[in-house]
């Protein structure tokens, strides 16, 4: 852990939202006001993008029984998925299921993909664009920092992927020209998980200048 950037927040509201922020898989039921939706999605739309192309689009999930459908539809194909992705990926796709799985087990067997947050936004993006994955992760930072500066709690879900092959993506009403690249999902968080340790000895300066 670079613990001596941690101790010195102080004072800087954007350093202590960056460092506070955690993936939280634990949420109140309580809705989230349209008023601060609205300013974590325009947080989102602040995000930089390749050529400003902008390529995000939410698709908004807030009742409980269709959060609890899609997560259900996830669950169900999610062998067939692990399979397929093992076949193009093996080792990032058994990394990623190592890791992510033991998240599902987590919320008990009730929605383990989308751990019982009031609120899921799908990002989509067009298909045929090459810096979208970029553009995407950018946008999801922003909702995540700006949801963690207003008091929620949030955590991206990758798996949430996998719900253009389920029977209930029609739902989302996502046009055939895009694809979900992720989903952020959004609510109180009723856990506050310790930080991981962060990986060390990944800072090369290739030429230091010294400072005046
Ligand atoms: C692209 C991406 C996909 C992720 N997918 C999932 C997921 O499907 N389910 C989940 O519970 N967490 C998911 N996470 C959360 C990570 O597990 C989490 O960010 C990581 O363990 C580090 O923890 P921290 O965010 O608290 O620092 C994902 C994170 C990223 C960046």
């Amino acid at each position: 852990m670079k613990t001596a950037i941690i101790n010195d927040l102080t004072g800087n509201e954007t350093l202590k939202t960056i460092f506070e922020r955690r993936a939280v898989r634990k949420y109140r039921p309580d809705m989230i006001d349209d008023d601060v939706l609205n300013k974590i999605l325009d947080a989102g739309c602040m995000a930089p993008s390749a050529m400003n192309g902008q390529p995000w689009k939410f698709y908004i999930a807030t009742h409980k029984d269709t959060i609890a459908s899609f997560s259900e539809a996830i669950v169900k194909i999610m062998p067939k998925m692990a399979i397929k992705e093992t076949l193009k990926h093996p080792v990032a796709t058994i990394k990623t299921l190592l890791h992510e799985l033991p998240h599902t087990m987590h919320s008990g067997g009730e929605d383990p993909i989308f751990h019982g947050a009031p609120v899921v936004v799908f990002i989509t993006a067009p298909k045929d664009n090459e810096w979208a994955g970029l553009d995407i992760g950018m946008c999801a930072q922003n909702l995540m920092l700006a949801a963690k500066s207003l008091g929620l709690d949030s955590c991206p879900i990758g798996f949430a992927k996998f719900i253009e092959q389920t029977p209930v993506f029609h739902r989302l009403e996502v046009p055939d020209g895009e694809t979900v690249q992720l989903a952020v999902i959004l609510g109180y968080g009723v856990e506050k998980p310790e930080p991981h340790p962060r990986a060390e000895h990944n800072v090369i300066f290739i030429d230091r200048m010294e400072c005046c």
